[in-house]
């Protein structure tokens, strides 16, 4: 459903429900394994369905039996969510990684076949080679650029298109619109994972995509100390999450809950100083002699660009850059080792810039890697814009 507030304001006021809880401004922690009931009566009805399945329908903070099914804080984080991603249901996971892997088990059985975007985050693309494969499900990867080509991948046993856009490490932009359009007409359901671009700056939903998907981890937690996942989805896909939620036992912690939606109320506030940040330093990254090719889903030479302009409401806080030749591990850490502001280290999100190198040529299946420099990926967070670009100069000039 689609909310007439603009974002920053329904970041502020989505989930919260003071009344309910003595005026506090944020949602308390409600931490609990049992729920007691006034009557035998009551817990059986809840027992039986009647609650504990609403309690992932509806969001009344009531409506809860047994604390796996989340509590009164679980429920606020979801239905801010959901108010943020224009869906009709939000289900908190406990980690980014496990809403990916459990949305791809609540569609897929043993014969079928997934087609995942070759731009993966890696970790999906283990899960798909290691357990789908077990339960034999079969995975293709796709060319991330392929758009309404991705007929010519579609089998009759074709239950899910997982899109990735942008790519966390090579920022190619997909024209998820041409790919849904597709998967629809072959009744074949779509999923993007959602993270880089946040709520606030691509809706997939809007796009007809099933169910879209976050690291609730990165911009949400905002501050690199919490895990979580979340996937928001439409009616037709409710229950079907409802009943793999419960019987697969997934829990998040109300503790990471509640700093998750502690998070999504400065999240408009920071991503918009992420994309100023991002875009100034990649802009004047772009003219360094070392620095061959900027990976910005904002910049013409990304791929995808177009794509990025028409269905993107901005940018955040991830690029990367590809060096003007390859480097070898020891010069890469003469330049980066040093560096006192940008860390090194998985995941973004935070507050704190982070760098680090990759090689996409050794992850890639189904297409090549062509470029020839380093690729460095660039995490800029929230510190002074001059500061991060004296470090990177400096490092540059530390290359080779
Ligand atoms: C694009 C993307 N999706 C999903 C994840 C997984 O999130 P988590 O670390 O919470 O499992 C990550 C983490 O780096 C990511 O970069």
């Amino acid at each position: 459903m689609e909310s007439i507030l603009n974002q920053d304001t329904l970041a502020i006021i989505a989930g919260k429900n003071s009344e309910e809880n003595s005026g506090t401004v944020n949602v308390p922690i409600h931490r609990t394994s049992t729920v007691l009931f006034p009557t035998l009566k009551a817990y059986d009805d809840a027992e039986h369905g009647k609650a504990f399945y609403k309690a992932h329908k509806n969001l009344k903070a009531t409506d809860f039996s047994y604390g796996i099914g989340g509590t009164p804080t679980n429920f606020a984080l979801e239905d801010a969510i959901t108010q943020l991603e224009g869906g009709d249901k939000t289900f908190i996971y406990p980690s980014g990684l496990s809403a990916i892997t459990m949305t791809l088990l609540t569609f897929l059985s043993s014969g079928d076949h997934v087609l995942i975007t070759d731009s993966i985050y890696g970790p999906t693309r283990r899960f798909c080679n290691k357990e789908l494969k077990r339960f034999g499900i079969e995975t293709t990867y796709y060319d991330p650029m392929i758009g309404s080509k991705i007929r010519g991948l579609i089998q009759d046993n074709t239950k899910l298109i997982f899109t990735e856009s942008p790519g966390s490490l090579t920022f190619e932009v997909q024209d998820i619109p041409a790919i849904v359009k597709v998967a629809k007409e072959k009744n074949i359901v779509t999923v993007t994972d959602n993270s880089w671009a946040t709520s606030l700056y691509f809706k997939p939903l809007k796009h007809g995509v099933d169910v879209s998907l976050h690291a609730g981890t990165k911009y949400i937690g905002g501050h690199s100390d919490i895990i979580l996942g979340t996937i928001t989805t439409t009616k037709e896909h409710i229950s079907k999450f409802s009943r793999n939620y419960i019987d697969y036992g997934v829990h998040a912690s109300p503790d990471d809950c509640y700093l998750a939606l502690r998070g999504l109320k400065t999240m408009p506030t920071r991503i918009k100083a992420h994309e100023e940040k991002a875009l100034n330093i990649a802009k004047w990254l772009k003219k360094k002699p070392k620095v061959a090719k900027i990976l910005h889903p904002a910049f013409s030479s990304c791929p995808g660009h177009k794509v990025f302009k028409r269905d993107f409401l901005g940018s955040t806080g991830l690029f990367t850059i590809i060096l003007d030749k390859k480097y070898s591990f020891k010069e890469l850490s003469h330049m980066i080792d040093p560096m006192k502001i940008f860390g090194i280290g998985a995941s973004w999100g935070g507050y704190e810039s982070l760098i680090l190198p990759f090689d996409p040529a050794s992850i890639r299946t189904a297409t090549k890697w062509t470029e020839k420099g380093s690729c460095v990926r660039l995490y800029i967070g929230l510190e002074d814009e001059d500061d991060l670009k004296k470090e990177l100069q400096d490092g540059l000039k530390r290359l080779g």
